[in-house]
């Protein structure tokens, strides 16, 4: 996280003291890195430099107005999974024709809607949702390019809740009934047929389940015969959470991807989120109370996992650091909990922690991806604040949820 360190003993975001920003606004509140999103940004399509690939940031991953629309500049589409995510894609002024829908259960109306804007594509994941989007269509009178997803049935190795790409999830279409699905399309007189997509799951850390996929996709293309002018190779790369995670190597897989692009001389579109807004947020919250208990201390912050749910949904670890670093070192284990009341509304463990006080800023890391947006309101928490520093400014990007408007009948 180059954007986020320690000078003299004080974490920075960028050139600002991220204790000025605490004292001065209501805690928790997440906090971003402009610079930090464009070096992810960049660095993403430099890897791919030979692919030209398009690149379609996942909304999901961090939908946050402001932060589409700093990534449209950066010259981003965007891949959406709800009639919430196309609207706000197209409102940050993405085009359409950089715009992809996936997901297993589009409603009629998200559809109709995507059909109407003319979207790049529309991935459909069943037979049915084809006939549905077709029928669609001819009522509204287009040809809506579509893409057909695969389940490479590929183990991704990452943790099972963010896994998509084996059999017996329930993402995309088996080898055998996309096939199926081929050679009835051309009977969809509304529909062209333009790529195939496939996403095999999230955090994935080795580029073999890639490599593998790509195997599979190759096999699959030839069997249908079809012409795919795009393939849309779908999101999941990782980021370091832990010290030691290893970093996946994007440039090895990029030359498969040249390799496979050129023998299918094909445009590639890739859907990375986690990989551009993942470590370029953080959440600062405030220690409200130390309690001790039993061989150990809670450090009970005021941010919950309502505001922020990995660890809970997923026993994601996200080191928890000082805002001010001091010399002083604890004996007992300082285990950081929020306010919630869930037994799993807790974060993380450590042995050794500096000696912390009441009303000590800490700062959870890494949580750009996957943290506001699966935010919510449990326990009747209001949304939090959510501010970004750019060019060298600090920015509020969303206002934190007004208690009475969360209150009102
Ligand atoms: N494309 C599709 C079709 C997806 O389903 C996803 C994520 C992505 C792209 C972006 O994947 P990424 O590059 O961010 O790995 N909430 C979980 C992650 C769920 C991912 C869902 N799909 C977490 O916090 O780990």
């Amino acid at each position: 996280m180059p954007s986020y360190k320690y000078s003299q003993k004080r974490f920075f975001v960028e050139n600002l003291s991220i204790e000025n920003i605490a004292k001065k606004n209501i805690t928790p509140f997440y906090l971003y890195s402009s610079s930090q999103i464009r070096d992810n940004f960049s660095n993403f399509v430099k890897s791919f430099k030979n692919i030209n690939p398009l690149v379609c940031f996942s909304v999901k991953s961090n939908s946050n107005p402001f932060i589409l629309k700093f990534l449209k500049k950066l010259g981003s589409g965007a891949d959406v999974v709800s009639q919430g995510e196309l609207l706000k894609a197209l409102r940050a002024g993405i085009k359409p024709s950089k715009i992809v829908f996936s997901g297993v259960g589009k409603s009629e109306e998200e559809l109709r809607i995507a059909i109407k804007k003319k979207i790049l594509l529309i991935n459909v994941e069943s037979e049915s949702e084809a006939l549905l989007v077709n029928k669609l269509s001819k009522k509204m009178k287009r040809k809506t390019t579509i893409g057909i997803r695969l389940n490479p049935n590929i183990y991704a190795n990452t943790h099972k809740k963010i896994s998509t790409g084996k059999a017996e999830d329930k993402f995309g279409l088996s080898k055998n009934e996309l096939l199926k699905l081929c050679l009835k399309i051309s009977k969809f007189k509304n529909l062209k047929l333009i790529a195939l997509s496939v996403h095999i799951g999230s955090q994935i850390l080795s580029d073999n389940p890639f490599k593998k996929s790509l195997n599979v996709i190759s096999d699959v293309i030839k069997k249908t015969k079809i012409k795919f002018k795009y393939i849309d190779l779908g999101g999941g790369f990782g980021i370091s959470y832990k010290k030691n995670d290893k970093k996946i190597k994007l440039n090895n897989y990029s030359k498969l991807v040249y390799k496979f692009k050129k023998k299918f001389n094909c445009e590639i579109i890739f859907e990375p989120g986690r990989s551009i807004i993942g470590n370029a947020g953080i959440l600062v919250a405030k220690v409200q109370y130390l309690k001790k208990a039993k061989n150990k201390t809670f450090a009970v912050l005021d941010a919950g996992m309502n505001d922020f749910m990995r660890p809970a949904l997923y026993d994601a670890v996200h080191e928890i650091v000082p805002v001010i670093q001091n010399n002083k070192r604890t004996k007992s284990i300082v285990e950081f909990v929020g306010p919630v009341c869930e037994t799993s509304c807790k974060f993380i463990k450590y042995k050794n922690y500096q000696k912390l006080s009441e009303n000590n800023f800490v700062a959870i890391l890494n949580v750009g991806a996957y943290g506001s947006s699966l935010s919510s309101n449990y326990n009747t928490r209001p949304l939090i604040s959510e501010f970004l520093v750019y060019k060298n400014k600090f920015k509020t990007i969303r206002k934190r949820q007004n208690l009475l408007e969360l209150i009102k009948v």
